[in-house]
């Protein structure tokens, strides 16, 4: 029998905890012939919840489900994990400013980095869903010398699935039909989705939305006007419509995420630590175009960047250089 996976998820009494939980059990995310091993690690008074899905995971009896360990100890967590998902973090309280936020939540991010860095399995790979995630990803990196730089990786697969989802609908197109999307910059609503690689059915989408909206001009204020707000701030626009934020579609972009890391991906968007493509500054964790043969995320390079996109790109990257400066100047990193 294949020896299981140790796959941990910090905050699992949270609510992406419990949407993420039974789908990798259930083999979504390593597929149906890798046995997994669950640790969930949580603060004290989050682990009653993090039990209580303990309980509902041996009642759903997974075939895939070697054991659940549920624990406040970072270190017992993480020993041995291959694939650790960040996902406890500290949200923003009221009147919260932004260097209170990160440096709450470097107070978390820090320690598990340190924790993954001396407990950790050799091939572990790392993602921060927690936000601010790209900065939460830098510091829990800054504090694991050991683990190579490109195991760490911050989740914006849910601004790709939610642009391919928009384009889908304006388009009439199937999601899988459309390729190329590209999510630049921060994971916030600074992030530049970008459509000018994208091809739908294999047509260039920028022509399949002039033909729809009766040019290549509309097309643009489209793109500009509504498609680029709607995905930057469509977590705003869910917790309006829902009354909570986004749970199951950020559960399933970090499986996702994981999966084609995993499996290989010819393109899809995630944050990565910079080695200075497209002239990004080394060590911020930007999300860009990204292809995996398996082995880890790799930037796309080499694509023409035209001056609008550059412009966008370029604020959100800025906005990535200020979160690090405000954490070096607390002394955090
Ligand atoms: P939640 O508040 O329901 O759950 C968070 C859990 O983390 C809580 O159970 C809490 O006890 C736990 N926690 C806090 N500090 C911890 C620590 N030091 N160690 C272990 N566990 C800890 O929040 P939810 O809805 O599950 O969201 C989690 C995070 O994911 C938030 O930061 C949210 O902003 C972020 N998010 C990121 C997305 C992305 O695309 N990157 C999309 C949606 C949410």
């Amino acid at each position: 029998a294949t020896t299981a996976t140790t796959i941990t998820i910090t905050g699992a009494g949270g609510q992406i905890g419990y949407a993420l939980l039974f789908r990798i059990a259930a083999g979504d995310m390593l597929g149906p012939d890798r046995p997994v091993r669950l640790r969930l690690l949580e603060i004290p008074q989050g682990m009653r919840a993090a039990e209580g899905a303990a309980l509902e995971l041996q009642d759903c009896a997974f075939a895939l489900l070697h054991s659940v360990e549920v624990t406040d100890s970072a270190e017992s967590a993480f020993d041995g994990a291959s694939i650790a998902l960040l996902v406890g973090a500290r949200p923003r309280g009221p009147g919260m400013e932004r260097a209170d936020l990160l440096a709450a939540n470097a107070g978390i991010f820090g320690p598990q980095g340190a924790a993954l860095n001396a407990v950790a399995a050799d091939d572990v790979r790392i993602v921060a869903v927690g936000n601010p995630a790209n900065t939460n990803a830098l510091i829990a990196r800054a504090s694991a010398p050991d683990i190579p730089a490109d195991r760490f990786t911050a989740l914006t697969r849910l601004d790709h699935n939610r642009a391919v989802g928009q384009l889908a609908e304006a388009l009439d197109a199937r999601p899988d039909d459309i390729h190329g999307v590209a999510i630049w910059g921060n994971h916030s609503a600074s992030q530049f989705p970008d459509v000018s690689h994208a091809t739908v059915a294999g047509k260039p989408v920028v022509d399949a939305l002039a033909e729809r909206l009766g040019g290549h001009e509309q097309a643009l204020v489209w793109l500009d006007d509504l498609f680029i707000p709607r995905v930057a701030k469509r977590g705003a626009e869910i917790i309006e419509v829902r009354g909570s934020s986004s749970v199951a579609s950020a559960a399933n972009a970090a499986i996702e995420h994981v999966r084609d890391e995993q499996s290989g991906t010819a393109w899809t968007s995630a944050a990565v630590v910079s080695r200075g493509e497209y002239g990004v500054p080394e060590g911020l964790v930007c999300s860009f175009p990204v292809t995996s043969d398996g082995s880890g995320y790799r930037v796309v390079e080499g694509l023409d960047l035209d001056a609008r996109s550059r412009a966008r790109f370029d604020a959100s990257v800025a906005e990535l250089e200020a979160e690090r400066t405000a954490v070096r100047e607390l002394g955090l990193l």
